[in-house]
């Protein structure tokens, strides 16, 4: 069996494997080192990190719901200043590519630790969470409006050279037109899906499961509506697609390739078991060697072809 190629590209990042690990998933790998081999991971992205420091909200801040979880953490980071001068040069000697995340509240925000994160040699890229609330808009997320969510980008984009992927929010009516706005205003990369909006309530207590009472739902439960925004986004841009959204086997991961995205993000699976990206990768490989696929940009997307024949399966069972 020949054995296929699993690179991929996300601007001018090069990752060696197809599997990021999803923001506020993953800490800094450090947590996981122990029990998988991060040298199988294509990248991490690092949890997002604002302009001041943040506690977070109030507990409960997590839900365990069917097939998912809800949280509301409130991006509790201690800030850009503290990150990169006690934080970041831990990160050096990481056996694959670390990504930086940013969340802010304006759009000046956004440039401010954008600017100051890609800086740094470990990051070898950005990631935009444009899923958070706009002071200067009563709180309007960022990126639940295409134009706003442009500003972001283009603030961001002025501030460095290294690639952007912008996270888009699945909170809105038409995500083409957020990730249409998102690549002219200079994205290299989409991340496609973050969390879905939901709610608990606690039925003795009468009272929401959350203190935030809303959080983001994640997990299996959002992987069909995850699925079905990577193959529309899939025909509305032209740059490359990190699905993600519910990941939790090869066949999830496969899903989203044949739908469009380059590559995939595993997130709340992490938390069940470590060694859920190692699988998949290893998996995958045996998946396109059974099937003669030299490499995994071949199937990308593939699942747009009305009536394709699939490759011929020629392994010795069945
Ligand atoms: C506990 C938790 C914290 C998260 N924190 C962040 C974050 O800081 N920034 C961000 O862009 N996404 C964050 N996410 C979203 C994930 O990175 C991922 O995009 C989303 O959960 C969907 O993928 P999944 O179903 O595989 O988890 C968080 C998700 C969870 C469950």
């Amino acid at each position: 069996m020949v054995r296929p190629s699993l690179a991929v590209r996300l601007g001018s990042l090069e990752l060696a494997y197809p599997t990021l690990m999803g923001s506020g998933c993953y800490g800094s790998g450090a947590e996981y080192a122990p029990f998988a081999d991060l040298s199988k991971v294509g990248a991490i992205v690092l949890k997002s990190v604002t302009r001041a420091p943040r506690l977070g909200n109030a507990m409960p801040r997590l839900v365990h719901t069917p097939a998912g979880m809800l949280n509301a953490i409130g991006l509790q980071n201690p800030g850009i200043d503290w990150y990169l001068e006690r934080e970041l040069h831990k990160y050096a000697d990481r056996p694959c590519k670390i990504i930086g995340s940013v969340a802010g509240f304006s759009v000046d925000d956004y440039a401010f630790v954008c600017e100051r994160l890609a800086a740094r040699d470990e990051i070898a890229a950005v990631e935009l969470n444009v899923s958070c609330p706009n002071v200067d808009r009563e709180g309007a997320t960022f990126g639940c409006d295409a134009s706003l969510t442009a500003s972001v980008v283009r603030a961001a984009r002025a501030t460095t050279t290294k690639p952007l992927i912008v996270k888009l929010s699945p909170n809105v009516t038409d995500i083409t037109a957020v990730a249409r706005e998102a690549e002219d205003a200079g994205a290299d990369a989409l991340g496609v899906i973050n969390t879905v909006r939901g709610m608990a309530i606690d039925v003795e207590r009468w009272k929401p499961r959350l203190a935030n009472i809303s959080g983001g739902l994640s997990g299996p439960a959002i992987r069909p509506i995850a699925v079905l925004a990577v193959y529309e986004v899939a025909q509305a841009v032209k740059i490359p697609i990190v699905g993600q959204g519910g990941i939790e086997t090869v066949t999830d991961a496969l899903e989203f390739f044949l739908a469009g995205a380059a590559a995939v993000s595993i997130g709340t699976a992490n938390f069940t078991d470590p060694r859920i990206p190692q699988r998949i990768v290893e998996e995958l490989e045996t998946y396109l060697a059974r099937r003669n696929v030299a490499s995994l940009s071949e199937i990308v997307g593939k699942a747009n072809v009305a009536f394709s024949t699939p490759h011929q399966y020629e392994g010795d069972e069945g």
